[in-house]
C-alpha cells in the first residue's frame, strides 16, 4: 500500500500493507541460514514468517525470546550468539526480527554484533515498533543499571510493517504507540492532527485506513529526520537534528524511571508533552488555545495528561543524571506553535518546578 524510503547510508524501504510479510520470499538474498528471533506472543507470526523464508536451499532457524523488555538482557542476548553459533550461522546469513520495539532492538543488535554484522530483517508487530524502533538503525540491550546502555547503529536490509499484525496488540499498546505518532504531529506534520481531530475512533483503530495513513505519516518523519541527522550529531544553532524525536522524552524518561518502567513508553511521553506544553508557554509564547487542544489529542487518544505521583526533587535528580550521561545542560524540545519547534536549553528551576506542579493539578 505504501513504502516510505529511508535513505541511510545504506537506503533501505519500510513497507507498511496488509500482508506486508509476503513481500519476505524476495528479500532472502544469498543467505542459506535464517534465524527468525521473535517475541513469545508473535509464535504464531513467526511460524508464518519461517513458512515464507524458508524453502529447500534456505534453513530456518526459530528463536523464541521473553516478552517485552525482558528479551533485552546480556542472558538473552547470549542465548542468540549461542543459538546461531551451534546452528554454524555464517556472514551471509540473515536475520529477521518479529515483535515489539523490545525484541527488534535485541534482534538488531544480535545482527550487528554476529561476525561484526550480517543482514538484518525487521518486522516490527507493534504501533511503537512500526513508527519508531524499526526506523534509524538504533539497536541495544539494557543492563541492570540502565535502559538502552549497550548497543550498535545497524540498519536493516528491509522494514515489513504488516498492519495485519496489529490485530491482536492491546488497546493501552496501541495507544502508547500513538503518543509517538502525535508526537509528530505536534512537532511537524499537521495533517496527523486532522486525521486524529476528524475521527479519534478510527485513529485508534487498527484495522481503519485512518490508522494506517497515522503510520505511515509517522514512519515518513522519522525516516525525514534520521536521514536529515544520521549518527545524532547534534542540534546546531537554530536547527534541530533528531533531537526533535526527544520531544516530551525529557521528563518523560524521568518519569519512566520512576515508575519503575511500568507505565508504557508512550504514557509517560505524553505526560512530558503536556510539561513541554507548559514550559512552551511560558518560555516561547506558546498559546493557551495550543497547550489545551495538546491535551485534547493525547486524551482523544486514551493517552493520560495529569501526574503527580513523583516528587519533583526525585524527577529533577533523575533528569540530571540523564544529562550527565548524556554530557550537555538540561535541554527540551518546545514549541512556538504546533510545527515549530525550539529548543528550551537549561530553563530555571523555578519555572521548571512550577510547571510541574501544573501537571498534577489540572
Ligand atoms: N531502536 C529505537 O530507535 C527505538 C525507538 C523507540 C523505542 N525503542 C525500544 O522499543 C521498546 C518498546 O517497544 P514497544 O512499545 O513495542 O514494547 P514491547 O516490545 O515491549 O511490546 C509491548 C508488548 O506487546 C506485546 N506484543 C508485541 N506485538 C504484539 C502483537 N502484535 N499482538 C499482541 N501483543 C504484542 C509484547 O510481547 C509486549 O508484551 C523499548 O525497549 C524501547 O527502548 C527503540
Ligand atoms: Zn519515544
Amino acid at each position: 500500500m505504501s513504502t516510505v524510503r529511508v535513505n541511510a547510508e545504506r537506503p533501505y524501504s519500510v513497507e507498511i500493507d496488509y500482508g506486508a510479510i509476503n513481500k519476505l520470499p524476495g528479500l532472502v538474498g544469498q543467505a542459506s541460514r535464517v534465524a527468525v528471533i521473535y517475541g513469545e506472543p508473535l509464535a504464531e507470526a513467526a511460524l508464518e514468517v519461517s513458512r515464507l523464508v524458508g524453502s529447500g536451499e534456505v534453513s530456518v532457524l526459530g528463536v523464541g525470546v521473553p516478552t517485552g523488555e525482558a528479551a533485552k538482557t546480556t542472558d538473552i542476548l547470549i542465548d542468540c550468539w549461542r543459538a546461531l553459533a551451534r546452528a554454524g550461522f555464517t556472514r551471509s546469513d540473515l536475520i529477521i526480527g518479529v515483535g515489539g520495539g523490545a525484541t527488534t532492538d535485541l534482534a538488531g543488535f544480535v545482527a550487528a554484533s554476529w561476525l561484526r554484522g550480517v543482514s538484518y530483517l525487521s518486522v516490527p508487530t507493534t504501533v511503537l515498533g512500526m513508527v519508531d524502533a524499526a526506523v534509524g538503525g538504533k539497536t541495544g540491550i539494557d543492563l541492570p543499571e540502565g535502559k538502552n546502555l549497550v548497543g550498535a547503529f545497524h540498519e536493516p536490509r528491509a522494514v515489513l510493517a504488516d498492519l495485519d499484525l496489529l490485530r491482536t496488540l492491546p488497546d493501552r499498546e496501541v495507544s502508547s504507540g500513538l503518543a509517538e505518532v502525535v508526537k509528530a504531529g505536534f512537532v511537524r506534520d499537521e495533517r496527523i492532527l486532522s486525521l486524529i481531530r476528524e475521527h479519534p475512533d478510527g485513529a485508534r483503530d487498527v484495522t481503519s485506513a485512518r490508522h494506517a495513513e497515522l503510520i505511515r505519516r509517522a514512519v515518513q518523519f522519522k525516516a525525514d529526520v534520521v536521514a536529515d541527522d544520521l549518527r545524532e550529531v547534534t542540534s546546531v544553532g537554530e536547527r534541530i537534528g533528531r533531537e526533535l524525536l526527544n520531544f516530551g522524552h525529557t521528563l518523560g524518561h524521568a518519569i519512566e524511571a520512576w515508575e519503575n518502567y511500568q507505565l508504557r513508553h508512550g504514557e509517560a511521553v505524553a505526560l512530558g508533552m503536556v510539561f513541554a506544553g507548559y514550559l512552551s508557554r511560558r518560555l516561547l509564547g506558546l498559546s493557551d488555545a495550543a497547550v489545551a487542544d495538546l491535551r485534547d489529542y493525547l486524551e482523544m487518544l486514551g493517552l493520560p495528561v495529569e501526574y503527580s505521583a513523583a516528587p519533583w526533587p526525585q524527577l529533577r535528580e533523575l533528569m540530571a543524571r540523564d544529562k550527565k550521561a548524556r554530557g550537555s545542560s538540561l535541554r527540551f524540545v518546545g514549541l512556538r506553535a504546533f510545527g515549530e519547534p525550539a529548543m528550551i536549553v537549561a530553563p530555571s528551576e523555578r519555572i521548571l518546578a512550577e510547571c510541574y506542579a501544573q501537571l498534577g493539578s489540572q
